[in-house]
């Protein structure tokens, strides 16, 4: 092998692509801007999709989508070619939609899943704003793509951000925030036939400072953490570090002192400061919203015959505030990702670590 002295390389732009619908043949992502020789596991990636679909309070669909993710390019013998990777999960449900879903027009008379068109929208879903936007008859045209079944493929990509990350010492990990409630709000909810939300946190640890930048808002790295989540569906606050709680603090409570060897003793922050990581860890939280589509069903209007009526009932989750935090560690990831890949870049893996660890030890900081 050639040996990597560089401790520079120019920056690269990671990207994710995604198509496919929730009852579709199959979800779809690429993602661009990986260097070459990552090692992959795929392991690693079986387990966080299955981490994101056992989420206490999903619905029974979660059993029936059980395959592995598919890599149809970028990799070679589990190393990245530094190509596009192309990631495919198909939707084993498809079966059950086969002609209502079909790519191209079906043949014979109507039957399973998705013949009937949509007409009573579900509040807080995709349905009426949706149908409206796109000039729809059948609402389902809308919901199959706002649904959050591809955050399946966005799960797969975060898992491969987080390979990359691992490799210049940087964890990323969601979780529930107060989980034990969270439980017994959803038995409830289930018995009522109704559906919850909640909040979920995501720690980034072992962030060098200097990811993101001041220098326009698109790249501060808060407004793009911010968008990364918002970006996940139903996701309806997000808050940095201390967030909202800042706003009724003093300067002198709210701000993180430096000590002595740059250390700090609080991260009210959440290790972002002016759009720019400050070696703390990245705290991130995002609050989601319940669920739309609720077993007891509420008021709406049919938008073919605008009668009042009951919003559509179809299989359902009661909660999917644990799989939130999967999907948004996967956000988070990638979004890091990114940054790095702009901070240290490489057509190599070994560039971008040589170039992580030039800047490591020329800056005053220790990764704890
Ligand atoms: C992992 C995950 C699973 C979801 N599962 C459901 C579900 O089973 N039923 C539902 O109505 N909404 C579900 N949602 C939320 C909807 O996709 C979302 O509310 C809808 O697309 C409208 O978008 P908005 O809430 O961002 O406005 C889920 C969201 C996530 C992140």
């Amino acid at each position: 092998m050639f040996a990597v002295s560089a401790d520079y390389a120019a920056p690269v732009e990671l990207r994710l692509a995604t198509a496919g619908e929730s009852h579709g043949p199959a979800l779809v992502a690429i993602v661009s801007g990986l260097p070459a020789g990552l090692v992959l596991g795929r392991d690693a990636i079986d387990d966080d999709r299955r981490r994101r679909q056992e989420g206490y309070g999903r619905s029974p669909r979660q059993k029936i989508e059980q395959d592995r993710v598919e890599v149809l390019a970028g990799l070679r013998h589990g190393r990245t070619l530094g190509t596009p990777l192309a990631l495919v999960v198909r939707n084993r449900d498809h079966a059950n939609w086969e002609w209502g879903m079909a790519p191209w027009p079906p043949e014979g008379e109507p039957s399973g899943k998705g013949s009937k068109p949509v007409t009573l929208p579900r509040p807080g879903h995709a349905d009426y704003a949706g149908a409206l936007k796109y000039g729809l008859d059948d609402a389902r045209d809308a919901l199959e793509r706002a649904s959050a079944r591809h955050t399946a493929v966005h799960v797969a990509a975060g898992a491969v951000a987080k390979a990359l990350l691992a490799t210049i010492g940087i964890e990323v990990r969601g979780s529930v925030v107060d989980e034990e409630s969270l439980r017994a709000r959803i038995d409830e909810a289930r018995a009522e036939r109704d559906t919850v939300g909640g909040v979920v946190e995501v720690r980034a640890v072992g962030v060098p400072p200097g990811l993101g930048s001041y220098a326009t808002k698109d790249d501060r790295l808060d407004a793009r953490l911010a968008a990364a989540l918002m970006g996940i569906q139903a996701v309806k606050g997000v808050e940095i570090g201390e967030g909202f709680a800042l706003a009724a603090m003093r300067g002198s409570e709210a701000h993180d002192e430096l000590l002595p060897g740059f250390g700090r003793e609080t991260n009210r922050a959440g290790g972002i400061e002016a759009g720019v990581s400050n070696g703390e860890d990245v705290v991130v939280r995002a609050a989601m919203k319940p669920l739309p589509t609720l077993m007891r069903p509420l008021r709406s209007v049919d938008l073919a015959s605008g009668e009042a009526g009951e919003a559509l009932v179809e299989r359902s989750d009661v909660a999917a505030v644990e799989a939130l935090a999967v999907v948004a560690e996967a956000a988070v990831a990638f979004e890091l990702a990114r940054a790095a890949r702009e901070k240290f870049g490489g057509d190599a893996v070994d560039d971008f670590v040589a170039a992580h660890r030039a800047y490591v030890e020329r800056i005053p900081w220790d990764p704890r």
